[in-house]
């Protein structure tokens, strides 16, 4: 079976497949059956037909002085007659002579015992016959003679008789295979049933469902139950892990780049050697910049791990974008840079993780801020058309130029324009991941009349 059925192939098929081929197999040996039963059957019955008819005709033998007497009993022929069409021969011998009847009749190859007739098969007159053959010692002038008799007929009827029923185990045959193959479609069904409902509970399940299967299975798929149990539990343990990794590596990065950070503004307020107090500034700066790589890694990881194990809640678009606009506004103040926020008074619903869009939404500003020249305007606008969600943040700064966009979102990629503005290349990736994940698309270019435009297209509750 290994090579007949390839192993991706539909197990429905292949048992389906193995059944109808036991199923022909056992009507074949139906129909051999009972076509040989039938027709030795129908043989045994002609042959006693026969064989009275010859032993019929051999009790009137008479014998006497002056001969043999020989007084065909027409009953035996018309008992012959009653099958059919078919033509009888007879012959009679006593001793090797041919009295009366057919002397080409074929005698039997072995001796004959008496009265008990012989049947034997063979060519006549251009047709098989079977003939019955009796003999029985009769006083003919006073001596005992061997007289033989013979007593042949075609098969005609017999055979009509054979067709009839070879038709009929053909029929019985063929009606067995078809209520088999219907059965081994049922049987395919039902055996493949628990695997299918295993399936399907499974499909049902969502994404952040990780409890053990607990479903009564068949004996057969217990194994595979214990695998996927066992592997569901390893995967709890792994994202567990990542879970804790991601928060204490936020915990053990930041505060000691913290404390590097605080201890250096300290010694740079208490120093007034210029050549050391560049130094210390020069520090403090690759400190904010780890903080910021180590803080946009671990950010990136949380989306990553969100998007796969993401908390769906119902997330009001509105208020998440006035908060993270809020937010920035002291960076912004900073380089007279305004915020402008555009919403619609109506409600714009997200089913979706509220940290991941807010990650997404804070990259997105944090760039316009970043890239933008002081004293100018940063838009956030947010608009719907009924099926998605349309976030648009706007600036008027040095713009990403021309087709860069698609090389830009890769990972720790960042741009030729960026000039001494810190950064670390991860923003618009986290941005690309949390749409992906949501089901929208991002996309960021030129903005006419200068500057930068990025969208977010996020599909609405
Ligand atoms: N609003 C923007 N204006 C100009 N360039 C931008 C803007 N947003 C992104 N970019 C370009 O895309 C690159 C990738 O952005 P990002 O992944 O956020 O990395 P980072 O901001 O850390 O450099 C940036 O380095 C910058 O070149
Ligand atoms: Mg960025």
């Amino acid at each position: 079976m290994m090579t007949v059925f390839s192993p991706a192939g539909s197990i429905r098929r292949r048992l389906v497949v193995i059944l109808l081929v036991v199923a022909a197999v056992l009507a074949g040996l139906l129909f051999v059956s009972v076509r040989t039963v039938a027709n030795t059957a129908v043989e045994t019955t002609q042959d006693a037909i026969l064989g009275a008819a010859t032993v019929a005709i051999a009790e009137e033998l008479r014998g006497g002085e002056d001969g043999l007497t020989i007084d065909i009993p027409y009953a035996a022929f018309s008992m012959l007659g009653a099958t059919g069409q078919d033509r009888v021969f007879y012959r009679i011998l006593v001793g090797a002579e041919t009295v009366t009847g057919y002397a080409d009749l074929p005698l039997p190859d072995a001796p004959l015992s008496g009265l008990k007739p012989t049947f034997f098969s063979q060519q006549y007159d251009g047709d098989v016959v079977r003939t019955g053959a009796v003999s029985r010692s009769v006083l003919v002038d006073g001596r005992s003679q061997i007289v033989t008799v013979l007593v042949a007929q075609t098969r005609t009827a017999q055979d009509a008789i054979s067709r009839q029923m070879a038709n009929q185990a053909a029929t019985l045959g063929l009606g067995f295979f078809a209520f088999a193959a219907i059965l081994s479609i049922f049987t395919a069904r039902s055996v493949l049933t628990p695997l299918n409902r295993l399936a399907e509970a499974m499909g049902r399940r969502g994404p952040q469902d990780l409890r053990p299967v607990d479903r009564a299975v068949p004996t057969e798929l217990a194994p595979l139950m214990q695998a996927l149990n066992g592997f569901i539990a390893r995967l709890r343990g792994a994202l567990t892990r990542t879970e804790t990794f991601i928060t204490e590596a936020a915990h053990h990065v930041r505060t000691p780049l913290a404390t590097v950070r605080v201890q250096a503004e300290i010694a740079m307020r208490q120093t007034d050697d210029d050549a050391l107090r560049a130094t210390l500034r020069n520090i403090i700066r690759a400190v904010d910049d780890s903080a910021r790589s180590a803080g946009q890694l671990l950010d990136h990881a949380t989306v990553v791990y969100r998007a796969d194990q993401r908390a769906d809640e119902l997330v009001a678009l509105g208020p998440l974008v006035l908060d993270v606009v809020d937010s920035f506004s002291p960076t912004a103040d900073m380089r007279d840079i305004a915020l402008r926020v555009d919403a619609p008074d109506e409600v714009i619903a997200l089913q979706f993780d509220r940290l991941l869009i807010e990650s997404a939404l804070r990259n997105l500003i944090d760039n316009a801020v970043k890239y933008s020249y002081a004293d100018s305007i940063v838009d956030v606008q947010l608009s719907t058309d009924g099926t998605f969600a349309k976030l648009q943040v706007l600036d008027r700064g040095r713009g990403i130029g021309d087709g860069n966009s698609v090389q830009l979102v890769a990972r720790f990629k960042r741009g030729e324009n960026v000039g001494d503005v810190v950064g670390s290349g991860l923003g618009l990736t986290i941005v690309r991941d949390v749409t992906r994940a949501i089901g929208g698309s991002f996309d960021i270019k030129e903005r006419q009349g200068g500057g930068t435009c990025a969208i977010l297209l996020l599909p609405l509750a």
